[in-house]
């Protein structure tokens, strides 16, 4: 009898074995390829879930000392603070990478925000899902493509991608009651102070401010008269309801809630007439909140980064690595 078991139980040992290993495989199957979907990051809006970035133990990350000194200073999650949303379009270029880092190495530095990167392509690229996921930020990944006939130089650019940037915004709070949140468009190539982060929180509707290098001047700005926008200090166009670029407003999310159907609009569209005809749907110039000081400070810069010099890029691939840059 015991020695029918016991040839029994070497019988079945094999299999059981095969299971095990079987299962084991399974569980440590690799992460599924990149979809077409949006990627919603895994971190919490919060910023208190955040990896931290990559600097750890990195050659320059300096005595442990110094390390926690830098994560005090980070800003803490404060659920009480309006999030903000910042809408950024993104295209694939050789600057991409480093437009996008530096757009990065500002955000990580403001308590509550949170990311929407919307690539002007058929599908989210590799190279930004990556960057995306070692970024240190609550993010969301959209991708949609200019069509052709709107590539041309003279068209508005970016439209499609900041209507994506608004659709998800609708939906994700379609069925819950509006948190406090304060949306702003943040193009890749500007440079922001991290005041002006400060500034745009407490808006209320929709509120504006100066913007430097921008419309043929050092800056242009509302015009304030008692706490109330009365006009435009511009070089261009100032007979435009809102004269003022992308980079100068911010609305909050309870207004692009009850304003389902303010989109940009590609018909009739002019480049430089986009800000004014998107802010034409959700408010008056009366209603306007003065920022930065009564519109007197420039606290984001319409920089823009010079093409760069690939002149001697060989044709072909001759380095023996392959680098992304
Ligand atoms: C000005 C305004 O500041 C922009 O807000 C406005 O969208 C743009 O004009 C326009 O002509 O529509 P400018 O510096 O001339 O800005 O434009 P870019 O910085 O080249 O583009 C604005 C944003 O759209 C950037 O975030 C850029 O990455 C993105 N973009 C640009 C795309 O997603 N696809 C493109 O083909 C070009
Ligand atoms: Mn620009």
């Amino acid at each position: 009898m015991k020695s029918v078991l016991f040839s029994r139980f070497f019988i079945l040992l094999p299999w059981i074995l095969i299971v095990i290993i079987m299962l084991d495989v399974d569980t440590r199957r690799p992460a599924p390829p990149l979809t077409p979907r949006p990627y919603f990051s895994p971190y919490p809006a919060g910023r208190g879930g955040a990896r931290l970035p990559l600097r750890r133990g990195g050659p320059d990350s300096g005595p442990r000392r110094g390390a926690q000194k830098r994560n005090e200073s980070r800003p803490r999650p404060d659920p009480q603070l309006p999030t903000i949303y910042a809408i950024t379009p993104t295209y694939s270029r050789p600057v991409q990478k480093a437009e996008l880092t530096r757009l990065a190495n500002t955000f990580r530095q403001v308590a509550q925000l949170h990311w929407i990167l919307v690539e002007d392509a058929a599908a989210r690229s590799e190279l930004v899902s990556r960057f995306l996921a070692r970024a240190g930020l609550p993010s969301t990944h959209l991708h949609v493509p200019t069509p052709r006939r709107y590539k041309r130089p003279g068209l508005p650019r970016a439209t499609e991608q900041r209507n994506a940037g608004l659709a998800w915004l609708r939906q994700k709070h379609q069925h819950q009651r509006a948190q406090p949140g304060v949306l702003f468009f943040a193009d890749d190539d500007n440079t922001y102070s991290l005041e002006l982060f400060q500034e745009m929180r407490t808006t209320r509707k929709v509120s504006v401010w100066p913007v430097g290098l921008v419309g043929g001047r050092r800056y242009e700005r509302p015009l304030v008269e008692n706490g109330r926008v009365v006009g435009w200090y511009t070089g261009w166009r100032a007979d435009r309801p809102f004269a003022i670029d992308m980079a100068g407003f911010a609305v909050s999310l309870q207004v692009i809630l009850s304003n389902p159907k303010a989109v940009f609009k590609r018909r009739g569209s002019q480049p430089g007439m986009q800000e004014s005809d998107f802010l034409k749907q959700i408010t008056t110039v009366e209603e306007l909140e003065p920022k930065a000081n009564n519109c007197t400070k420039v606290l984001v810069w319409h920089t823009r980064t010079e093409k760069v010099n690939l002149a001697n890029e060989p044709k072909y691939h001759l380095d023996t690595v392959k680098i992304e840059v």
